[in-house]
């Protein structure tokens, strides 16, 4: 195996613990926002590697029943906001890659946001994996796929990582089905035209 084929051990929680979250803008993704003014994201909705919570707090505010936080970052989890709490958000530490049995067939969404961009493509299969596992039959994988986190030749060391169009048909093969797909108009700076948006359906 190359060096570019190991999976790099990635310790989040270190990042969290010294500051150094570059990804962590402090608010939800625009293009969720974007989207849950258009359309609804009810019933039970999981946000795997939600960092500090951001995008779940917008999910949960926006009028999803439970919405379940979930990251393998103690510091973050710690600091994910417990105030002002919407009613129905609340926030693990766990494995996404590992999922609880209990968490098995739950969710009527889950929503991808820069988790996937973070993990080695090794993962990727088993990621996929959690998505399908995880949703209820009939759910939906609502994501923002960040496709070219840099310009080519500008990359400096992943995370995160680049993926296609046809990596992510790859993962997705004989498990989901793409319902919609657009392009979002709303970005952090530095992410336009970088951000595919899909609805995926188990
Ligand atoms: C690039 S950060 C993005 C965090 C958040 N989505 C945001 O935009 O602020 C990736 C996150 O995924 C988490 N993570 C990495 N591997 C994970 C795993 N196997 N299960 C759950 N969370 C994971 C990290 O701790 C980190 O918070």
């Amino acid at each position: 195996m190359s060096d570019d084929e190991m999976p790099r051990e990635i310790n989040w929680d270190a990042a969290y613990a010294a500051g150094v979250t570059p990804w962590d803008k402090g608010a939800p993704a625009p293009p969720v926002v974007e989207y849950l003014q258009r359309a609804k994201v009810t019933g039970q909705v999981l946000v795997p590697g939600c960092g500090r919570g951001h995008d779940a707090r917008a999910i949960a505010m926006a009028g999803a029943t439970g919405v379940l936080g979930l990251d393998i970052s103690e510091r973050a989890i710690a600091a994910a906001p417990k105030a002002d709490d919407p009613g129905g958000l609340r926030f693990e530490v766990g494995n996404f890659l590992e999922l609880e049995e209990r968490h098995r067939g739950s969710f009527d969404w889950v929503f991808e946001h820069t988790c996937l961009s973070g993990l080695h493509p090794s993962l990727r299969a088993a990621y996929a994996e959690s998505v399908a596992a995880a949703l209820k039959p009939g759910g939906k994988y609502l994501a923002i796929f960040f496709l070219t986190p840099w310009d080519e030749g500008e990359q400096p060391e992943p995370p995160p990582y680049a993926i296609s169009t046809d990596e992510i048909a790859t993962m997705f093969d004989g498990r989901l089905q793409t319902e919609e797909e657009w392009w979002p108009t709303r970005h952090f700076s530095g992410r336009e035209g970088r951000e595919l948006m899909r609805v995926m359906v188990n």
